[in-house]
């Protein structure tokens, strides 16, 4: 098992990564389970494929589960899921002191998060993620959210978990399709500030999407890794640093919001495509070697994602998809900072991206192929 601080001041926490863990949550929560009665809020296929060993962990301690069940989907991400989940919580008199457990993938963990947030100004939460997304990406560092009908993740609260137990044993049952978008986010760590891991995955990446334990264990810990390191340096992403974790997602936002948010691109589908995209812009412009930028191209084409615009059949031109991006939160004054790379492990946010230039690359991409 690896144990990952993540070092706020006054909000420290740990995220515990390993096969099994679940059996083992009395003694890994400790303390913050108090009362008999364990309010966790699931999405209902993990629940149903993943939640018997803490069911049985908590029961075993004489413990009794209060269950508020989220269908699956990004439509469960707004504010009538968060209207019924908070009036939940104020049924069961939950306290500030009390901890919620946020059990499924990242529309889970937002909502739930977001709803800790605002219940008595501010409740606990633990995140149990799920999915190889949420395990790597959304269960840390306290970004939650939900989506209305301006837009995804527009309306939310930087509130921090007290802990995150990330068993990858609830990973066996998630879908192929969900899996490679994780890696996704995986592959993103690599390519934005660590090329050895970027080898690491360019060889032994195909183990880690087989789910051997080894292979996937050593991703999911180097990802949490890396994420608690730039979420310890700028926690609500105003020095430049959180933003790198944005590496892909001006691009893949684009290409998702054109699609309609819908299960024609997974948000992992996206960052992966925008990571290529990101990767090419940066060698068009001369800041990265081509041949680099064809690398992330493999590394993305071969975990199995998407990595030409032209196979996702948009009827569409770059100034459309730049006008998504005009969408963007991260617009600083009418402009939009973009997420380039200087080289693989060397991303950059770069000011000074014109958005015409952007329109006239992405055309070029639309019609590449
Ligand atoms: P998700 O929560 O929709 O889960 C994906 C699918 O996997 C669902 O159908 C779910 O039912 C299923 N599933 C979950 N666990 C399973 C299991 N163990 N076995 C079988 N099926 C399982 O999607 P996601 O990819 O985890 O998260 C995407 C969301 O996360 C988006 O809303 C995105 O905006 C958000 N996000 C947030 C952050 C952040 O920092 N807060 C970062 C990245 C993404
Ligand atoms: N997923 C981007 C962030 O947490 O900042």
């Amino acid at each position: 098992m690896a144990v990952i601080p993540v070092e706020l001041s006054g909000r420290s926490y740990e995220v515990h990564v390993g096969t099994g863990l679940l059996s083992d949550f009395i003694a890994l929560a400790g303390d913050r389970l108090r009362g008999e009665r364990v309010p966790i809020v699931a999405d209902t296929v993990a629940w149903a494929n993943a939640g018997e060993p803490l069911e049985r962990a908590l029961n075993d301690a004489g413990m009794t589960i209060e269950l508020f069940e989220v269908t699956p989907g990004e439509s469960s991400k707004g504010w009538s899921m968060l209207e019924a989940l908070v009036d939940w919580m104020l049924a069961l008199g939950i306290e500030r002191r009390d901890h919620v457990i946020a059990f499924g993938g990242g529309v889970v963990g937002d909502l739930t998060g977001f709803a800790c947030s605002i219940v008595k100004r501010g409740c606990n939460f633990i995140q149990v993620p799920t999915t190889l997304l949420a395990q790597v990406d959304s269960s840390v560092g306290g970004k939650t959210a939900i989506n209305t009908s301006a837009g995804k993740n527009l309306v939310g609260a930087f509130h921090q978990p007290s802990l995150v137990i990330a068993d990858l044993a609830t990973l066996g049952t998630l879908p192929d399709r969900e899996m490679r978008a994780g890696y996704a986010e995986v592959l993103k760590y690599g390519v934005l500030g660590d090329r050895e891991f970027f080898d690491w995955l360019a060889a032994d990446g195909p183990k880690v999407l087989a789910r051997e334990p080894d292979a996937l264990s050593h991703a999911v810990a180097t990802s949490v890794a890396a994420k608690a390191r730039i979420v310890a340096e700028d926690e609500r992403e105003t020095s430049g640093v959180r933003a790198l974790l944005n590496l892909g997602h001006t691009f893949g936002h684009a290409l998702e919001a054109e699609t309609g948010f819908s299960d024609r691109l997974l948000h992992g589908e996206g960052v992966a495509l925008g990571m290529v995209l990101a990767a090419r812009f940066s060698a068009r412009r001369g800041f990265m070697p081509e041949d680099e930028a064809q690398q992330v191209g493999e590394a993305v084409s071969s975990a199995g994602l998407p990595s030409e615009i032209s196979a996702l059949g948009l009827d569409c031109s770059g100034q459309t998809l730049t006008a998504h991006m005009m969408h963007d939160k991260k617009m600083e004054g009418g402009t939009l900072p973009f997420l380039l790379l200087r080289g693989i492990g060397a991303a950059y946010l770069d000011r000074d991206v014109v958005l015409d230039d952007v329109a006239a690359f992405l055309d070029e991409q639309l019609q590449a192929h």
